[in-house]
This record gives structure tokens, C-alpha cells and sequence, in this order.
């Protein structure tokens, strides 16, 4: 391994005023996004759709270090036959790709999950870097409700993250380490910052068991909010403290980078909270993005399948870029 390397790809993928566009639906998920607008999910649209982002020059150019990509758009050529990975290098963004293969039940623990994926990884790793992949992303999915999560599911989850990056870096790929904490619950912020805090430690006691070099990846958390049906929603300010908090408490400084997910937050919410933890100062971490819904909503709904549309579905992708690239350096404003 080059740790020197992957830490050079690892400090641009989290430049300044740069964040991640995540576009690695899965073909269930890119079918409901398109359900939603009314387009049929088929392999052109997927392309048309996908190669109209990586064709927005100025989003791709000034607010975009890297594109995490789905196993079908690695191999896809735009319609001029161009490979869409070089369009993404054209514009000077980086091409990563999500190498998990979703969740399966986990056993003995109704309701939670564990990510799949682990199988034949290295053989994979290794085809995605000669089509020019240098990250990659893994999400481990954790549910807060009655009960849950339970130890075991922290655990294994965490267990497979650090397989996972430690093969990624035997791979020379950067490996974003993405421990999800669901937002879909009525628990409250504190309830999510316990339940965070908890996973990430044992996410990086993992890593540290499996000898991943820190240096060389970058972490995908979520923000501290409140479940989407609670009562009590903490504000902006609430959002911001609680969320650096947690961060200090459990990531060590040597992590690179840290890109937030959106995890289901409306694109305002996720650029003003981003904004306001980048205000709060001080850190030994960029915090910048790695959103996919926050990012693709607007530009989804602008161009709704039609290629009369295309100009519109860029403006809308540009300026949601923009938005969060000057919510990364704390010069956001509404
Ligand atoms: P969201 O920003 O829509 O949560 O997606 C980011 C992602 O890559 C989840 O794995």
C-alpha cells in the first residue's frame, strides 16, 4: 500500500469548498427516484440521467471532488460513446464507486441489519481501479428504535467496515467508511448522538484492530439530528453543536476528511447544517459533503426525463453544489 498516495487522494476528495456527489443508487432506489418523476427506469435513462450530471461543467469542475458511482455507470459510455468515468476526469473530479451489495436481515436480531458484499471484494477492487475508481464506499446501516440498535448489530457492522477498508487500501483505494445511523425514527437528537457515538467507536476500534491506516480514508457519518417523527426538533444551532461534539468525541484527528451524508434531511436542512458545524471552527478535520438525495432532488424534478430539459436539470444540480460548496467553507448564507 501507498499510504502517501491514498492520503493525497483522500485530502482531495475533501479540498476546500469541494464535497462528493454520491450517485450510486442502486437499481431499486434509482427506480423509485424515477417513479417519483415519472421516468421509466430503464439502463438509457439511467445513462442520460447520470451523463447530464457529470456534464455540468462548472458543478463538476469548481464544487465536486469526486463521484461515487453504482457497478452498472462505472461500465456505461455516454451517448457519444465516451466513457462516463472520463467524463468525470475531464472535469477534474474523481471517480469512486460503492463496492457494498446492500443489506441483508441479520440474524437473531429482529428488525437490524448487516451489509453484504464482502465476497470476492479484493478481484473486484482490483477491476475498478484499471477503469479508474480511487475510492470506494461501503454503508453499514444502523436503526434506532425500541430496543435496538443491540451490540451485535454495532459489531458486525463495524466488523465488515474495516474488512472492507482495509481491502480497499490493499486495493490503493480510499475507502469512505460509512456507518449510517438512521434518521427515520421519533427517538430525539440525544438519542441519536448516544447511538452515534457508540457506533463510531466501535467502528474505529475495528479499524484499528484490522490496521487500517487512518491517513488513508475518509468517514461518512451522520449529522446529530432528531428522528424525522419526533415532537422535538432541534434546531440549526442545536444541530451544529451536538454534531461536532459527537465528531471530537470519537473521530481521531489523523482522518483525513469527513463528508456527511444527507440521509433523508430537505436540501436546505443539509447545506444549512453543514454550514453552520463549518462556522463552529476549530477542527482537525474538513467537513464537507457526500450527499445523494440533497444533491439530486431539484435536478431530478428540473429535468423529469425530457432532453429539452437538460439545461434546467444542470442549473439545478450547479446551484445545489454551489450551495453546499459554500456551506463546507461556513460562507453560506439563505
Ligand atoms: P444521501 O445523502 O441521500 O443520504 O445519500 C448519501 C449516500 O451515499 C448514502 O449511502
Amino acid at each position: 500500500m501507498n499510504l502517501a498516495e491514498l492520503n493525497k487522494i483522500a485530502r482531495a476528495m475533501t479540498a476546500p469548498g469541494k464535497g462528493l456527489l454520491a450517485a450510486d443508487e442502486s437499481g431499486g432506489t434509482i427506480k423509485k427516484r424515477f417513479d417519483a418523476i415519472g421516468v421509466e427506469s430503464t439502463e438509457d435513462n439511467r445513462r442520460d440521467y447520470r451523463e447530464m450530471l457529470f456534464r455540468s461543467r462548472e458543478a463538476m469542475s469548481s464544487y465536486i471532488s469526486g463521484v461515487i458511482l453504482y457497478d452498472e455507470t462505472i461500465w456505461q459510455n455516454a451517448k457519444d460513446g465516451t466513457p462516463l468515468v472520463r467524463l468525470i476526469e475531464e472535469a477534474g473530479a474523481i471517480p469512486g464507486i460503492k463496492v457494498d451489495e446492500g443489506t441483508q436481515a441479520l440474524p437473531n436480531c429482529p428488525g437490524e441489519l448487516v451489509t453484504a458484499g464482502l465476497d470476492k471484494l479484493a478481484e473486484r477492487l482490483a477491476k475498478y481501479y484499471a477503469r479508474g475508481a480511487r475510492f470506494a464506499k461501503w454503508r453499514a446501516v444502523i436503526d434506532i428504535g425500541a430496543g435496538i440498535p443491540s451490540m451485535t448489530a454495532i459489531s458486525v457492522n463495524a466488523h465488515a467496515l474495516a474488512r472492507y477498508a482495509a481491502l480497499c487500501q490493499a486495493a490503493q483505494i480510499v475507502p469512505i467508511v460509512e456507518p449510517e445511523v438512521l434518521m427515520d425514527g421519533d427517538h430525539d437528537i440525544d438519542r441519536c448522538v448516544e447511538v452515534t457515538q457508540r457506533v463510531l467507536n466501535k467502528t474505529f476500534q475495528e479499524l484499528r484492530v484490522q490496521r487500517v491506516a487512518l491517513e488513508g480514508m475518509i468517514l461518512k457519518p451522520n449529522m446529530a439530528v432528531s428522528g424525522k417523527k419526533s415532537k422535538t426538533q432541534a434546531g440549526v444551532a442545536e444541530v451544529a453543536e451536538k454534531t461536532v461534539r459527537m465528531l471530537k468525541n470519537c473521530v481521531p484527528a489523523s482522518v483525513p476528511g469527513i463528508a456527511f451524508l444527507s440521509g433523508g434531511q430537505s436540501d436546505e436542512d443539509a447545506t444549512a447544517h453543514l454550514d453552520a458545524v463549518n462556522r463552529i471552527g476549530g477542527l482537525p478535520w474538513p467537513l464537507t459533503f457526500s450527499y445523494g438525495r440533497a444533491l439530486q432532488a431539484a435536478p431530478q424534478k428540473a429535468w423529469s426525463g425530457k432532453a429539452n430539459n437538460v439545461p434546467a436539470g444542470q442549473q439545478a444540480f450547479t446551484h445545489r453544489a454551489h450551495m453546499n460548496s459554500l456551506a463546507s467553507k461556513g460562507e453560506w448564507t439563505t
